[in-house]
């Protein structure tokens, strides 16, 4: 069995890749040149090069790995990021999808597919309209969860129209040690580490603490993207979440009471994006009971473990 995962520089590709070499499946990755592997992977995996931009060299390494399972990970992640580049978020995310499923149609077209979305695709719902479940009508808010939508629209076109074997992801919110520090929980946490460390006053600009997220731990989620590429129905989409919503405030709270140093939290306009999905809590059912999964890790050992990994790096 040999599995493809782009983007295995990323975090969640890191903890996949993991995973898989793990189960002795043979792994293949893609990254951008210059971009870093976890050692582990970089010793046993096959990396390769890529800009899923470059349409040629797509078509290059799929003929060169033809694997049987794809992860589709690579991917420009960041909401906030999306508002300054949304040209680069929709030919990232969306071009780069079209060049994998062109690729993987015309060399490797039995391979299985998982194509990774978000929770972000519904956007705004109405109130009570919580746990979300996949029948949710979807309401982009955003230019990242607009190329969401479409990439997850052209998986089941595929799907549908060439008989390809694609299966989609909408993961909510997860995090984990080694989270780059642009997503909240990494960015509280790497701050109060810097503040504990006497490297930074002890004031933490904050944004949106209103909005609600379903948070899982990063090692939960590779788990559901595996039982999803092994048991998921094709071109069905499923969300991942725990199924517990809490406010960033009661994050942040959570994460000021495991530390020792007295913290004021000042409000930061400029952490304000143009328009905030205000809640996103997962209805996880159809995962659990087509698939088996089951999320484990509890919120507060996922924080604790994100903090005691900024303590332990502090760069
Ligand atoms: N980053 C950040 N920094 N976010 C803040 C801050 C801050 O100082 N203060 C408040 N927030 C709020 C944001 O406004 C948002 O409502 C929430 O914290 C979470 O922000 P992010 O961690 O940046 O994640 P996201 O919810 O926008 O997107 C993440 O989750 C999606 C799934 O729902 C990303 O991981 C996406 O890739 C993923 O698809």
């Amino acid at each position: 069995m040999k599995a493809l995962v782009t983007g295995i520089s990323g975090f969640v590709g890191g903890y996949l890749g993991e995973m898989l070499l793990d189960r002795n499946i043979e792994l293949y990755g893609t990254k951008l040149e210059g971009e870093q592997v976890l050692p582990h992977i970089n010793k046993y995996a096959n990396i390769m090069d890529v800009d899923l931009r470059d349409k040629d060299r797509v078509y290059s390494i799929i003929e060169d790995a033809r694997p049987d399972l794809v992860f589709h990970l690579a991917a420009q992640s960041s909401v906030a990021a999306s508002w300054k580049r949304p040209d680069i978020t929709m030919e990232i995310n969306m071009g780069g999808t079209i060049n994998l499923l062109d690729a993987t149609r015309a060399v490797n077209p039995a391979a299985r597919v998982l194509i990774i979305g978000s929770s972000e695709q519904y956007g705004r719902i109405r109130a009570g309209d919580v746990p979300i479940g996949e029948d949710m009508p979807q309401n982009p808010v955003n230019p990242y969860a607009v190329s969401k939508a479409s990439q997850e629209m052209l998986g089941k076109v595929y799907a549908d129209a060439y008989d390809m074997d694609i299966v989609m992801a909408r993961p909510f919110n997860h995090t984990g040690p080694r989270q780059q520090p642009i997503f909240v929980i990494p960015d509280f946490a790497h701050r109060i580490a810097l503040m504990e460390n006497k490297t930074m006053d002890p004031v933490l600009m904050v944004g949106n603490l209103d909005a609600i997220r379903d948070f899982s731990d990063v090692r939960d989620v590779v788990e559901g993207y595996f039982c999803l590429i092994t048991k998921g129905k094709r071109g069905e989409a499923y969300n991942i979440g725990s199924g517990k919503g809490f406010s960033i405030r009661e994050i942040l709270k959570k994460l000021l009471e495991m530390s020792s140093v007295d913290i004021e939290v000042v409000m930061d306009q400029n952490r304000l994006r143009p328009s905030d999905t205000p809640i996103l809590i997962c209805d996880n059912t159809k995962i659990k009971t087509q698939v088996g999964w089951q999320p484990r890790i509890q919120l507060d050992k996922t924080l604790s473990d994100v903090l005691e990994y900024f303590r332990q790096n502090i760069a």
